[in-house]
């Protein structure tokens, strides 16, 4: 029997908010109850999610706003940008709708971060929903309040803090996301392991089958544990001054490895799994982590399905896109290393040592 949850994250000025899970919530009336009242609500997505989800969220908007619109963009990381950016801006605009507005992001990442910022900018602010439809954007993106578009020299280089209202996570979109997504999506459930519980690390090794089969009551503790991990992450660091930057694990290569490949080319789980592998090298290096640690991550990785082998970019076109990363300090690399299981901190690399780690694995 699968199960419902609620989580809550824990945010000053009444911006607290809570993220519904569970199977069969598009149709549950209650999850979509008491949300902010407008004239009108838009539904953002892309042309692979609309056919599959946006009637059944209109139909169920229909029965709150007097008037829901759909706007449909077009799919891939690599339209995460400011043409479609703009594509939500222009038919605000056009409509002439109000500043009480409520859009709703329906669809993984891509959709929940682009939609994200356009309600953060759009009249300096409207109220906006989240209803992830990929396990990564359950588990992560849509949790938290950053927003973003990508730019050529740098992933989400231009965006802004900005929370949902409410973030409603059906299990049951998950039945229609390709087996690549889900794999992908298992990259950010790993990463809360080593960062902050080592023994979800251990229930993750456990249970990686079930996963991998869509068992839909593991797969609603892992969205319920990750959620958890996260808001309590979030609520004690929002804006990333310090404590945040965990939850980067992984992305200064992942990233790297995504604006160098050009966007899409791998998947942002994918990059993240791979770069996990690589700064659990660099946290072996640096004397923080025995060298079991780093084959344990590498072997989870590899388990769920996710490449660990970067690919060869080299080692200074790696140095050249690591530093456009935001934890860059005055030039200097800094990482998410892991210091004991279940704890994780920010710290200075030299690029001696992160060209050796690209080396060893083939980067360079
Ligand atoms: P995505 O949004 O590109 O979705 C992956 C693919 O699955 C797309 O082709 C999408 O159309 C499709 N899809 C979505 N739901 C589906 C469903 N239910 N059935 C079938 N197909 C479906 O990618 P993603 O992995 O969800 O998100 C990656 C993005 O999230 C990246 O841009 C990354 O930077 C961002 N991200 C943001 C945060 C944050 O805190 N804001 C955290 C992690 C990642
Ligand atoms: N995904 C990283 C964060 O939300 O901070």
């Amino acid at each position: 029997m699968a199960f419902s949850d609620t989580v809550r994250i824990p945010l000053p000025d009444d911006r607290s908010y809570e993220i519904h899970i569970g199977p069969g919530l598009l149709d549950d009336a209650a999850s979509w109850a008491g949300l902010p009242k407008a004239a009108a609500a838009v539904i953002v997505t892309n042309d692979t999610v609309a056919p599959l989800y946006a009637e059944r969220l209109r139909a169920r908007l229909c029965a709150v706003y007097a008037r829901v619109d759909v706007v449909t963009l077009p799919d891939g990381e690599q339209h995460k940008d400011w043409t479609s950016l703009n594509r939500i801006c222009d038919h605000l605009l056009a409509q002439a709708l109000d500043r009480k507005t409520v859009l709703f992001a329906l669809g993984g990442g891509v959709i929940g971060d682009m939609t994200g910022f356009a309600a953060a900018i759009y009249m300096r602010g409207v109220p906006f929903v989240q209803v992830p439809t990929t396990l990564l954007a359950q588990v992560d993106s849509s949790v938290g309040g950053k927003t973003a578009i990508n730019h050529p020299l740098g992933k989400n280089m231009i965006g802004a803090f900005y929370q949902p209202v409410r973030v409603i996570a059906d299990l049951d979109t998950l039945d229609t996301l390709p087996d690549r997504e889900l794999r992908a999506g298992l990259a950010e459930v790993i990463k809360y392991g080593p960062i902050a519980d080592a023994g979800f690390l251990c229930w993750i090794e456990d249970n990686l089958e079930a996963l991998l089969a869509r068992d839909k009551v593991v797969l609603g503790y892992a969205i319920r544990r990750s959620c958890e991990i996260k808001a309590d992450v979030v609520g004690q660091d929002e804006r990333e001054q310090g404590l945040r930057a965990i939850l980067n694990f992984g992305h200064t290569i992942g990233h790297a490895i995504e604006a160098g490949l050009g966007y899409g080319a791998w998947l942002h789980g994918e990059a993240v799994g791979c770069g996990m592998v690589l700064a659990a090298d660099l946290s072996h290096r640096l004397g923080l982590m025995p060298a079991a640690f780093v084959e344990r991550v590498r072997v989870l990785v590899q388990r769920a399905g996710l490449p660990v082998m970067p690919p060869k970019l080299g080692a200074e076109r790696y140095l050249q896109l690591m530093r456009v990363d935001k934890k860059t300090e005055s030039g200097a690399l800094r990482f998410v290393l892991i210091e004991a299981l279940g704890r994780a901190g920010l710290h200075a690399v030299p690029d001696a040592v992160v060209a050796e780690t690209l080396a060893a694995h083939g980067a360079a």
